[in-house]
C-alpha cells in the first residue's frame, strides 16, 4: 500500500481540511434526519459542502458530483470550487454530500457525506449509471476476486484463501429486486447475505473492517458511488473491480461523453483512483463506520469523521464538538 509515492500537490491541500468539508455537509444533512424528505436533505448537504469547498485555497474541479450542469445547479461535473482559482493546487474531486438520501429521510443507518480528492486526471470521470461491484477487504492474494467469474467461484475463491468453508462467508448486498438471483445464489451457498437498503459506499469499505464479519460485496449500484468507495480501498487496503452497467443508448452516450470507449471494461482500483489520493467521511446517521451527527444539550453537537491518505495509509478518527455561536 505504501509503495504510492506522496502528492506533492496534495500535500498542499491540507488533510484535515477535508474532514471540515464533510462535517459541514453532515450536519446541515443532519438537521433533515428522520423528516422524510430526501430532497431537502441533499439539498442542505450539498450547499454546505460547496461553501466549504470554496473556502480552501485550491483549484479544484468537481469530477463526480450532483449530476451534469444541467440536472445539477450546484456541485455539478465540471464545476470549479476552491479560492486559489488558477493559482492554487489543481486539484479532482470526487463527492456525494449525502450518501443515502433516502437513509438520512428514514433515519436509517449509514448515510455519509463523502469526498475524495487526488490530483487532476487521477479520479475516473464515471458517468452516473450504475456499475457492478465485487469487494474484498484486505489480506488476500491479488487477484482473487475477478469480476469475470461467478459469484459462486468468488465465494469459494475468497472461502479457500480465509481456510473456511462457503457458507461460512458472508456478502453484503444492496436490497433490490435485481439482485435476487444473485442473493438465491449465494443463500444456495450457504453464505451469509447481509441485505442493505442504500449506502454501497458504507456498505464496499465494510469488507476492510473485519468487525463488521462482511467478507464481500457484491451487486449493482451507483458508478460514482464506486469510484469513491474504490478511492476508500487505495488508502485502507483492498481489491475492486467494477463494470458501468448501461440501460440505454443514452446511457452509453453519456459514457462515450467522458471518454469510456471500452464499455464492457472491468475496473481495477488503480483504474478508478490512480496515484495519491484522499478520502474523508464524516457519518450523518449511526452506521458500521462512523457514528452520525448529535445534537447535544446546549446546542452542542457532535460528529465522527475519518480522513485516510493512500501514499502514507494513514487513517485518523476524528471527534468533532462543534459548540453554538462560538
Ligand atoms: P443516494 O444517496 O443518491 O440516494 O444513493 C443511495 C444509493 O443506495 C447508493 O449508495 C447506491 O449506489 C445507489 O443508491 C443504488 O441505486 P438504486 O437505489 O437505484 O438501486
Amino acid at each position: 500500500m505504501n509503495a504510492t509515492p506522496a502528492s506533492k500537490v496534495l500535500d498542499r491541500v491540507l488533510v484535515l481540511e477535508m474532514v471540515r468539508v464533510t462535517e459541514a455537509a453532515a450536519i446541515a444533512a443532519s438537521k433533515l434526519i428522520g423528516r422524510g424528505d430526501e430532497k431537502a436533505a441533499d439539498h442542505a448537504a450539498v450547499e454546505a459542502m460547496r461553501a466549504a469547498l470554496n473556502e480552501l485555497a485550491m483549484d479544484g474541479t468537481v469530477v463526480i458530483g450532483e449530476g451534469e450542469r444541467d440536472e445539477a445547479p450546484m456541485l455539478f461535473i465540471g464545476e470549479k470550487v476552491g479560492s486559489a482559482q488558477g493559482t492554487g493546487p489543481k486539484i479532482d474531486i470526487a463527492l456525494d454530500p449525502l450518501e443515502g438520501t433516502t437513509i438520512c429521510a428514514k433515519a436509517g443507518p449509514n448515510s455519509l457525506a463523502v469526498l475524495a480528492v487526488a490530483e487532476e486526471g487521477n479520479l475516473l470521470n464515471a458517468p452516473d449509471v450504475y456499475m457492478d461491484k465485487l469487494a474484498v477487504g484486505p489480506g488476500y492474494p491479488d487477484g482473487i476476486i475477478d469480476l469475470a467469474k461467478t459469484p459462486t467461484e468468488n465465494v469459494k475463491a475468497v472461502a479457500a484463501a480465509k481456510g473456511v468453508q462457503p457458507n461460512e462467508i458472508i456478502v453484503c448486498v444492496l436490497d433490490r429486486p435485481r439482485h435476487a438471483d444473485l442473493i438465491a445464489e449465494l443463500r444456495g451457498l450457504g453464505c451469509g447475505v447481509v441485505l442493505i437498503g442504500d449506502g454501497d459506499v458504507a456498505g464496499v469499505i465494510a469488507v476492510t473492517d473485519e468487525d463488521t464479519t462482511i467478507d464481500l460485496y457484491m451487486g449493482s449500484g451507483g458508478a460514482p458511488e464506486g469510484v469513491l468507495a474504490a478511492a476508500a480501498l487505495r488508502c485502507v487496503g483492498g481489491q475492486f473491480n467494477g463494470r458501468l452497467v448501461f440501460r440505454n443508448d443514452d446511457e452509453r452516450a453519456r459514457a462515450r461523453k467522458w471518454g469510456i470507449t471500452d464499455l464492457n471494461k472491468i475496473y481495477k482500483l488503480e483504474e478508478l483512483a490512480k496515484g495519491d489520493c484522499i478520502f474523508a467521511a464524516t457519518g450523518v446517521t449511526d452506521g458500521s463506520l462512523l457514528d452520525g451527527v448529535k445534537r447535544r444539550k446546549g446546542g452542542t453537537m457532535t460528529t465522527e469523521s475519518v480522513v485516510m491518505r493512500a501514499s502514507s495509509g494513514t487513517v485518523r478518527w476524528v471527534r468533532g464538538e462543534h459548540h453554538k455561536g462560538r
